[in-house]
């Protein structure tokens, strides 16, 4: 299969993908993700994924990243975890973060799979008020 096939998969899967090589920075970035935190690609490949936190995370994730490399020890990879992420404009929104793991040509890539809760936590928030 060639890449077109994969980057169709990419353009039309309505969570945002962002792939990063094991050091943090950004390889690639679904137009989802492009929605959903206001930048364009071509802006953030080779920037830090930790530009799409917050603090303390975002001091934080170069530490996480290491930690993972040295210990093995994954927290979210095959887990999940609802989280908060940050737009370009500085609002933060709460996620549902999946990540996997891979090997490309002998280089480690993770892959992230982001979903925007704001509307649920919203339809939540709603049917408290009204019970
Ligand atoms: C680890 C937050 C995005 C890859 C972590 C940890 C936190 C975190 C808190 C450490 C978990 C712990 O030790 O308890 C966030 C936030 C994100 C984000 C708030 C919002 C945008 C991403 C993305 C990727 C990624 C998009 C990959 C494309 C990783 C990896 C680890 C990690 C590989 C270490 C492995 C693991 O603990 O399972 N992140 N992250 N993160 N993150 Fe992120």
């Amino acid at each position: 299969r060639d890449d077109t096939y994969f980057q169709s998969i990419i353009d039309t899967v309505p969570d945002a993908m962002i792939v990063i090589d094991e050091t943090g920075f950004m390889i690639a970035f679904s137009p989802a993700a492009e929605k959903m935190f206001g930048y364009l690609a071509g802006e953030l490949i080779g920037e830090n994924v930790n530009t799409l936190m917050p603090s303390p995370d975002h001091e934080r994730h170069d530490g996480y990243l290491r930690r993972y490399r040295e210990t093995g020890n994954a927290q979210i990879i095959g887990k999940g975890r609802v989280t908060t992420a940050r737009r370009r404009d500085g609002t933060t929104f709460p996620i549902d973060l999946s990540i996997g793991e891979a090997e490309v040509d002998g280089i480690r890539i993770f892959t992230g799979i982001i979903r925007d809760l704001t509307e649920r936590h919203e339809r939540t928030r709603r049917l408290h008020v009204l019970q």
